[in-house]
């Protein structure tokens, strides 16, 4: 199948031409060094070639995960949108399909998210199967160009064979922009069952809208939320909004997803998140989470830079009770100068998210189960003390630590080369801080706002061992502190990969597993 895709992407450059460099420096279609070049993640959805920034219409059906991301054929910066598609069994694995959603009349294919009509709600169902329907914002450029503001509205598709081609619905667009306000855009759409209804999320400048209906196609409008609330540094963007149990107590609550770009915590693109209620028409904060809010301030589901516009999937079979959350990984400040050649950008590894109250409400984050399927072997590579000696770990790698939370003052934890590159986190007591410094990761030139500072989040608790759960890869860390709690999403760039690790200050337990490719036929 890769193969063939990119067979079809070879010969389109050829007959279309291309007004880049991409072209040239594209391996031949017989080549193996796919997903080998310098910088590749392996453990991460990239696409094979050009550019790719928010994940797209998440939905499982009918025995396969779906990813669709925003796709820019042409070059490995950002251009006229398309929705780029692959599939997956496991959430780790991944088949590159042909694109499926390419702009129109009506405007670029920005972001958005996809259902599955299981009632044929809509009449776009056939021969007794579900419609997929993926909801998405049209963007006109030239109406941009033009100097007008109602250049972004929300339109659908369907696909009546498991995603593989799309029609554009002809009554486009299903919510036309008639305020008009200049940025409305990114729907996010599900079956609100406890409301027995549609139910549409999108950025609309400084606030969320929310858009009900009981067939997809015909929308009201009930609601905003946001225009006072949380941070407001940048423009929203990406919302998501879904009801999830209380692991400690059962309730149900309402989460809001919000990216914003910039004024991220560690500045640049960031998601922020919201807990409330939603009563069919309207979001309100709960009342606990108005403090945590209060003066702007937003609380963030990561404090690395590169976990953007990130969303949930839809659908997943009833029997998996989990919320199921995949980023950009990347961030608006450099994601079109990082030195990858045929490519740029990749997704963060799928994230498991969980709602918990103690005292307060707040959301953890960690990583799916599925991707333990990738240990090369079931004995970890190495299981024991650190902090005496550097260890060497394979790359990519799995690595649990469970490490004193420092009462001397703190610890440091280091990923190295035989070039001198590393990368740290640290945490101080004092502070109760954690600190992730990549400012000697690699190459860090192509951009000024890449490595300029060390990029801090604070620790929620004192007093108890900090367990780490860490995704190593070629060009990124992803690490998961105190059970998901505090969390940073980093990509670096270092001439070769890091396979030594190191800890300052404490010592502590770790286990190691090393991980195959996910591109390992
Ligand atoms: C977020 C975003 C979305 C938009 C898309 C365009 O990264 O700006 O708001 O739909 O990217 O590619």
């Amino acid at each position: 199948m890769l193969q063939k895709v990119f067979i079809l992407a070879v010969s389109v450059v050829t007959i279309f031409g291309c007004n880049n460099d991409v072209e040239k420096e594209m391996p031949s279609t017989n080549s193996n060094v796919w997903f080998q070049e310098p910088h590749r993640p392996q453990i991460h959805f990239t696409p094979q070639a050009n550019w790719m920034n928010d994940p797209n219409g998440m939905v499982y059906y009918d025995g396969e995960y779906h990813l669709f991301y925003q796709y820019y054929p042409d070059s490995t910066v950002w251009g006229p949108m398309h929705w780029g598609h692959a599939v997956s069994t496991d959430l780790v694995h991944w088949e590159h399909l042909p694109i499926a959603l390419y702009p129109d009349s009506l405007g670029y294919i920005f972001s958005g998210s996809a259902v599955v009509d299981h009632n044929n709600s809509s009449g776009l169902g056939k021969d007794g199967k579900p419609a997929l329907i993926a909801i998405f914002t049209h963007h006109d450029a030239e109406g941009e160009k033009a100097g007008r503001n109602d250049f972004q509205y929300q339109s659908i598709a369907y696909s009546n064979d498991k995603g593989r081609t799309w029609t554009k619905y002809e009554g486009n667009p299903v919510v036309p922009n008639e305020k008009p306000i200049r940025d409305f855009r990114d729907p996010k759409v599900i079956w609100d069952e406890m409301h027995q209804q549609w139910l549409m999320v999108f950025a609309a400048a400084d606030r969320v809208m929310f858009w009900t209906s009981n067939n997809l196609i015909d929308w009201k409008n009930t609601g905003e939320f946001g225009a006072d609330v949380g941070g407001h540094g940048g423009v929203w963007e990406c919302p998501d909004l879904f009801p999830i149990q209380v692991k400690e107590t059962g309730d149900t609550k309402w989460v809001l997803l919000l990216s914003i770009n910039p004024g991220g915590p560690n500045s640049g693109s960031a998601t922020q998140y919201f807990v409330g209620d939603f009563d069919g028409n309207q979001f309100t904060l709960d009342p606990s989470f108005v403090r945590k809010v209060e003066n702007g301030r937003g609380e963030w589901i990561d404090y690395g830079r590169d976990n953007y516009a990130g969303v949930t999937w839809s659908d997943l079979p009833r029997s998996d009770h989990r919320k199921i959350f995949l980023g950009w990984m990347s961030n608006w400040d450099y994601a079109q100068v990082v030195p990858t050649k045929n490519w740029r950008s990749a997704m963060t590894v799928p994230r498991e998210i969980t709602l918990h109250f103690e005292d307060e409400y707040y959301l953890t984050f960690n990583p799916v189960k599925e991707l333990k399927t990738l240990y090369k072997s079931e004995k970890p590579d190495f299981v024991g003390e650190l902090g005496k000696t550097k260890i060497s770990v394979a790359n990519p790698s799995h690595i649990e630590l469970e490490l004193p939370d420092g009462k001397r003052g703190g610890w440091q934890l280091t990923f190295s080369n035989d070039k001198g590159e590393e990368y740290s986190l640290s945490y101080d007591r004092e502070t109760n801080l954690f600190s992730s410094d990549r400012r000697k990761s690699g190459a860090t030139a192509f951009s000024e706002k890449f490595a300029a500072a060390v990029h801090t989040g604070k620790r929620a608790s004192q007093n108890y061992n900090i367990p780490l759960d860490i995704y190593l890869d070629h060009a990124s860390i992803e690490i998961f502190a105190d059970n998901g709690r505090t969390v940073f999403t980093e990509i670096f760039f270092p001439e070769s990969p890091y396979t030594t690790m190191e800890l300052r200050g404490v010592e502590g337990d770790v286990v190691v597993h090393a991980l195959q490719s996910i591109w390992e036929k």
